[in-house]
């Protein structure tokens, strides 16, 4: 069950939102997170349903690969911004992702999983975010944030294991200040942009994203199945997740 925690993310009213983006807040939170971070281990064995072991260690390979990434371009993109306040929360956020992997691979050791060094989903991510600047980094970025989010979620809500689920819920209170602070950057950035553009743009982004999100519950139907989500429940949360975002981010 998702709980709050002592470094919960706030939660942003429509005033917040038509307020700028504020690096130094941002800053503040990445900090007070990584103090507040409780440090989860799984060393020894984990027990789950037989069925839903497999399928699970499957999908968490997966998201193990994506939450590793160095990060190299987005520091290089962020760096251009020539705003070290904005450069340090991309180092944390990077941090705090590779803190998730590292829960995640010791929660895929402990379930007798091995973890996987590629897979063709992740290269897809990269190739796509690295084809223009901070911009599409960041709205790429986010079709994986929310999609993690929406699928950690789940987690969370329906593993029976008390362990694996309070870890998730504390790794879903992060992925949704991750959005957050993204959507955050991107209305700043974008809300210049004539009306008619940021429509475009909620199009182009909107249409990858259901894509994206299709691939994903067609490649993680087992882990779903296991977790006793339908595939339409899903895309629904992740569609009002998206939906909750691209208003945020285009100011639409
Ligand atoms: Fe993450
Ligand atoms: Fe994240």
């Amino acid at each position: 069950m998702l709980k709050t925690s002592a470094h919960c993310p706030q939660t942003y009213t429509k005033e917040d939102a038509d307020t700028s983006f504020s690096a130094a807040r941002w800053l503040e939170y990445f900090l007070d997170n990584k103090q507040n971070r409780t440090v989860t281990q799984f060393s020894d064995d984990l027990s789950i349903s037989q069925e839903l072991q497999e399928p699970l260690i499957r999908s968490l390979q997966r998201f193990q690969i994506g939450e590793t990434g160095e990060g190299k371009h987005l520091k290089k993109f962020a760096k251009e911004k020539k705003d070290p306040i904005y450069e340090q929360c991309i180092d944390l956020f990077l941090k705090e992702e590779h803190s998730h992997a590292r829960i995640l691979a010791e929660m895929i050791a402990a379930l007798d999983g091995n973890l996987i060094t590629w897979h063709w989903s992740d290269l897809v991510f990269i190739l796509l975010r690295r084809a223009l600047g901070l911009k599409t980094e960041i709205f790429i970025l986010l079709i994986a944030e929310i999609v993690g989010k929406c699928f950690y979620l789940q987690c969370a809500r329906n593993l029976k294991n008390e362990r694996l689920s309070d870890t998730f819920s504390v790794i879903v209170l992060d992925e949704i200040a991750h959005v957050e602070f993204h959507c955050d950057f991107l209305r700043t950035e974008l809300i210049t942009y004539p009306q008619p553009v940021r429509y475009a743009i909620y199009w182009a982004w909107a249409t990858l994203f259901y894509a994206a999100s299709l691939v994903f519950v067609l490649d993680h139907r087992l882990a779903l199945a296991g977790l006793e989500v339908s595939q339409r429940k899903f895309l629904d949360d992740c569609s009002t997740t998206f939906h909750r975002a691209a208003s945020r981010a285009l100011a639409i």
